[in-house]
């Protein structure tokens, strides 16, 4: 389900494709019902629909669903009726909002309808502060009677700290029979999802809930408020797989790693570090402190950069050392390249973006600005604050300076 307005969020764009730590929302949705084998995916759109079917174009896996008029989780689901109608089997419903779902959380939801044999199967949190959430009603045998939703709870409801973080399996054909009998009888005069849960106990099926979400998967982004919220869970966990893999964070709390960041082992991030789009560092490396490095940038073993150092687009070969101040943009570098302080790309002359390339061994002294288009070969040797066109390299044969890198 992503057809939502987001009132809340008070956006033009649809929330589901708010970033969260580089990647929309959505994304890591789609990710968790791959990572548990689903084929198919079915999302549902409406706010936007043409910026999120852009956004996924690339998916051969959704099926993209129209919702017109955004009526509520129930109606988004029905939506899916002309694909679904006739479909036996199950059915995984999961909101486009939660990005914060783990695929073994998914595994546990599966093995546990199947082990079961519901017609449905929900997996729930306990949360100290269940405020905004459907809550999980019970009876005194601990079977599900139903899900309140906040809006809609008596007091006695409103403290049951058991709530909905909206994962649900279901047998497609209960699933679809429950729908049609929705009625938007609530406070918000919407058709809910969690009343056709209702609706299935009430006709006499089995349906299971099981508490198998940790508390900070469970977060739904209605805000932008709990959107940094959920980046900073994020955060943490991306850190965390690094960690594990052999990588050196030395002030988690100080450096941000986008999602699609690939690092190799025994490569030390400094503190203030910002790593956004898709990046890859090899191994033994030395980024930051105060590094940023941006999307297409490619940086292979050994690879020094310091204080203030940009890479775009760019790929530096083995040992390529930039300590400081540097911008290093559409660039292909050499190995053993010394880029020495302030050095600069000149990528852009205000109407397009060229390459540089700089060969193998050359030293860039400090304060040089490379204007790009540029090639420079092997082992050449830049003054610090020359000014280098390839004009300039052509007159002198192509060998500037060379004789002073001795
Ligand atoms: C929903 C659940 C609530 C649960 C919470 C977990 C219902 C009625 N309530 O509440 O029990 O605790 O999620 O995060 O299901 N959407 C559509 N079409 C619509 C309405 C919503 O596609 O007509 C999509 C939204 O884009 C969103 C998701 O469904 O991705 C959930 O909708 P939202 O309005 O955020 O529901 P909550 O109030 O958070
Ligand atoms: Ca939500």
């Amino acid at each position: 389900m992503a057809a939502g307005v987001s009132s809340r969020m008070n956006t033009q764009i649809a929330k589901v494709l708010h970033e969260v730590c580089g990647r929309p929302m959505l994304a890591y949705v789609l990710d968790a019902c791959r990572e548990v084998g689903i084929k198919k995916i079915y999302v549902v759109v409406g706010f936007s629909s043409e910026q999120v079917k852009e956004c996924f174009s690339d998916a051969d896996d959704i099926v993209w669903v129209e919702q017109d008029k955004q009526l509520g989780t129930a109606h988004a689901v029905l939506c899916c009726r002309e694909h679904l109608k006739d479909f036996r089997g199950e059915t995984l419903v999961l909101c486009g909002d939660g990005p914060l779902i783990r695929t073994q959380t998914l595994k546990s939801l599966i093995e546990s309808h199947e082990a079961g044999q519901s017609a449905a199967t929900l997996a729930t949190a306990i949360l100290d502060d269940p405020s905004g959430y459907g809550r999980i009603v019970r009876d005194r045998y601990n079977n599900i009677q139903g899900i309140v939703e906040d809006a809609d709870c008596t007091k006695e409801q409103a403290a049951i700290r058991e709530i909905n973080p909206s994962y649900y399996l279901f047998d497609n054909k209960v699933l679809f029979e429950a729908l049609e009998k929705v009625k938007p009888d609530n406070v918000k005069e919407e058709y809910y999802l969690t009343d056709a849960v209702s609706g299935i106990i009430t006709t006499g099926h089995k349906v299971t809930a099981v508490t198998a979400v940790r508390p900070e998967e469970a977060m739904g982004v209605n805000s932008r408020a709990q959107l940094s919220q959920a980046s900073k869970i994020m955060q943490q966990r991306i850190q965390q797989q690094l960690m594990e893999s052999g990588v050196t964070i030395v002030d988690p709390d100080n450096t941000w790693i986008d999602a699609r960041a690939k690092i190799g082992r025994d490569t030390v991030i400094e503190p203030f570090t910002y790593i956004h789009g898709n990046v890859t560092i090899g191994q033994n490396c030395r980024i930051g402190p105060f590094a940023y490095l941006r999307n297409g940038t490619v940086l292979k073993n050994d690879v020094v950069l310091g204080v203030y150092t940009e890479v775009k687009n760019s790929t530096l070969a083995d040992g390529v050392r930039a300590r400081h101040h540097s911008y290093i943009g559409d660039a292909v570098v050499g190995q053993n390249v010394n880029i020495g302080a302030g050095s600069i790309t000149a990528n852009f002359n205000g109407r397009k973006v060229s390459q540089t390339k700089i060969g193998d061994n050359c030293y860039i002294g400090s304060g040089a600005i490379l204007i790009a288009p540029l090639e420079l070969k092997d082992g050449l040797h830049v003054n610090a604050g020359t000014v280098v066109s390839q004009e300039s390299v052509n007159e002198l044969g192509g060998k500037a300076d060379n004789d002073v890198s001795q």
